[in-house]
């Protein structure tokens, strides 16, 4: 037991008396009832530091600066135990009174009930906030969070050389909540430098997902290169509102006259670019309920005129429409330019639960026409074969014609299990669109990493070609820097063989087993046995995609980066993005083939960060 003096003793009754305990760490405590507490901040420190238990219920946080409610938000503080903490920002309320006015929600029967809780012995105040890394399955390579929860990419765009990329952020909790836009900028795709928030929740909501694009001919009125968001505004309705930044998207003047555009029925992230045909900006906004898109245009941003709805009843119906995004590409070796348009959806994925459909088509303006098959149907197209590629929408304004998409690489099944605390959630690497049109004459999009990737590449650990394969397993150790991160190239000449096996181990006794089937024209993962399982019972599977053979022949590209496994197939003709949390990395591939003798060449390289 710790030694009070007597006079600490005597201070601490009289504070319990009074409904007072005793100022900790520049905090004061003041409890007014079994669910109601003030704490009041004392100093000017930078922070205030939260203290949460996620399997608490959310306290609802009024934070009053000179005596007026500034903002709310919904922290898990902590009953029990403390888990992790997480910082509130004073730098903007510097030399002003700030009180939190905190209401939580578990049953007391009495205020001393309600002053045992863990957290408010733990509330301090800090001019730092340790943000190194403590998780073992933070990815090396992948952009994540440095902490908090982390869903949806939005609002991407590519100006002067810089790539933004804002974020569904909770940053005061590894669990959904308090929706704001986080912000990291890269110069090469790969290298993330983090900003914090962007775009906060105000009196209209949370801030839902959206996009931003820029203003080149100031047709909303903010400047000529103005960078415009538009986002979700997200409290009992779901209403759109408009942003804009004169400082290249670093912070964000919120339209005065939001929301600008108001449904009766659920619709959420606008999706919006500027046609340079129609002179006219064009917004795609998920009918989320109506599982359909619905296509608005505008001249400034600010009116918006319904001109179509799109896909009631086609595609995949069986869960929410959500995060769309809508753009033309060329198609490969062909003159012709098609529309894309991605409709997220969860659930209702190929393996249960998120995952991104398209559509192929033509767009006039107003009206999305999709393409049909030999049968007059519409054929319903993915662009992941894994269970972990969500929410995936693209950069606007990026240079050369480029469409680099970028994914949430996560699962709504269990993205709040994930056996991580300081954060949750990366994003897939980035990836370049582009369209092919397969031996059945539909068009289809091919995701191939970017090129900026082939950056990250480490002189080769195993380089072996011509490789001849058996039942009997060849092993090739994976490189022993950084957990073994790496990327895997295959080429696989199945010949006679039946099924061509790839197994990443480690001396666990985890295992991912990854399938050719060059009959059938399949790709499959199998991560039932990858390590860590049983967080969620939708977590173990096995994943399959088509191949979209060029002959038999098969190319892969296969990113491991401690908790995630990405696969390339083709030159992007198939993508597939899974999880897995091993106990110990990867430390080896073996290949082996059955039915048959396959020939296989392969390189491992390490993958180097800056
Ligand atoms: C998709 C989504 C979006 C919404 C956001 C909220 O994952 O549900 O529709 O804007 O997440 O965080």
């Amino acid at each position: 037991m710790k030694n009070y003096s007597k006079a600490a003793l005597l201070a601490a009754t009289l504070l319990s008396a009074s409904g007072l305990s005793a100022a900790d760490g520049g905090v004061t405590v003041e409890h007014l009832g079994t669910n109601n507490t003030l704490v009041r901040v004392n100093g000017d420190s930078r922070y205030v530091i939260m203290p949460v238990q996620e399997s608490n219920d959310d306290a609802k946080v009024n934070v009053l600066v000179d005596g007026k409610l500034e903002r709310v938000m919904y922290v898990r503080l902590a009953k029990s135990k403390v888990d992790y903490t997480v910082p509130f920002d004073l730098t903007p309320y510097k030399g002003r009174e700030v009180v939190f006015n905190i209401v939580t929600t578990q049953n007391r029967s009495s205020v001393r009930e309600a002053k045992e809780d863990a957290c408010w012995s733990n509330f301090a105040l800090a001019d730092t906030f340790d943000t190194a890394n403590r998780e073992k399955y933070r990815p090396l390579y992948h952009h994540t969070p440095l902490y908090g929860w982390m869903n949806d990419p939005n609002g991407m765009f590519y100006k002067d050389g810089v790539w933004h990329l804002y974020y569904q952020w909770n940053p005061y909790g590894s669990k959904w909540q308090n929706m704001t836009w986080g912000h990291s900028t890269s110069k090469d795709l790969v290298n993330w430098e983090h900003h914090g928030a962007a775009i906060e929740p105000d009196g209209l909501g949370a801030v839902f997902s959206g996009s931003c694009a820029i203003d080149k001919e100031n047709s909303a009125g903010f400047g000529k290169d103005a960078v415009l968001a538009m986002y979700t505004s997200a409290d009992v309705s779901q209403i759109q509102s408009l942003a804009h930044s004169g400082d290249n998207g670093a912070t964000f003047t919120k339209y005065p006259g939001n929301p600008t555009l108001t449904l009766e029925s659920e619709a959420r992230d606008p999706n919006m670019f500027w046609n340079p045909e129609t002179k006219l900006w064009t917004m795609v906004l998920a009918h989320a309920l109506d599982h359909e898109m619905l296509v608005f245009t505008s001249p400034d941003m600010k009116e918006w005129t319904l001109q179509s709805a799109f896909g009631k009843g086609l595609g995949c119906q069986d869960g929410v429409w959500e995060c769309p995004d809508l753009f033309r590409l060329p198609v490969e070796g062909t003159g012709e330019e098609k529309w894309m348009l991605i409709c997220n959806i969860n659930p209702g994925g190929p393996f249960g639960g998120s995952a991104a459909q398209y559509f192929i088509g033509d767009f006039d303006g107003k009206t999305f026409k999709p393409d049909t098959d030999a049968d007059g149907k519409v054929p319903t197209k993915w662009l992941d074969y894994g269970k972990d590629n969500y929410a995936s929408v693209s950069w606007s304004d990026a240079p050369e014609g480029r469409r680099a998409i970028i994914g949430w690489m996560s699962n709504w099944q269990y993205a709040a299990e994930v056996p991580t605390t300081q954060f949750r959630s990366a994003n897939t690497l980035p990836r370049d669109v582009s369209l092919f049109r397969g031996a059945d004459g539909q068009v289809y999009a091919s995701t191939a990493p970017s090129p900026e990737v082939n950056a990250l590449r480490g002189k080769p650990v195993v380089s072996a070609k011509g490789v001849s394969l058996g039942r009997k397993a060849k092993a090739y150790s994976l490189p022993k820097e950084n957990d073994g991160v790496c990327e895997i190239e295959l080429t696989l000449n199945p010949k006679e063989a039946k099924t061509v096996a790839m197994t990443l181990s480690n001396a666990e006794g985890n295992h991912v087993l990854m399938t050719y089937d060059p009959a059938a024209g399949t790709f499959s993962m199998d991560r039932r046995e990858s390590g860590i399982v049983n967080f969620s019972q939708e977590f173990p599977a096995v994943t399959t995609a088509p191949v979209y053979g060029t002959g038999k022949e098969l190319t892969l590209r296969i990113f491991i980066d401690r908790s995630s496994i990405e696969v390339f197939g083709n030159g992007g003709r198939f993508a597939m993005t899974n999880l897995v949390f091993p106990d110990a990395p990867y430390s080896s591939l073996s290949l082996a083939s059955e039915g048959g003798q396959a020939k296989a060449s392969l390189k491992i390289y390490p993958v180097l960060v800056k």
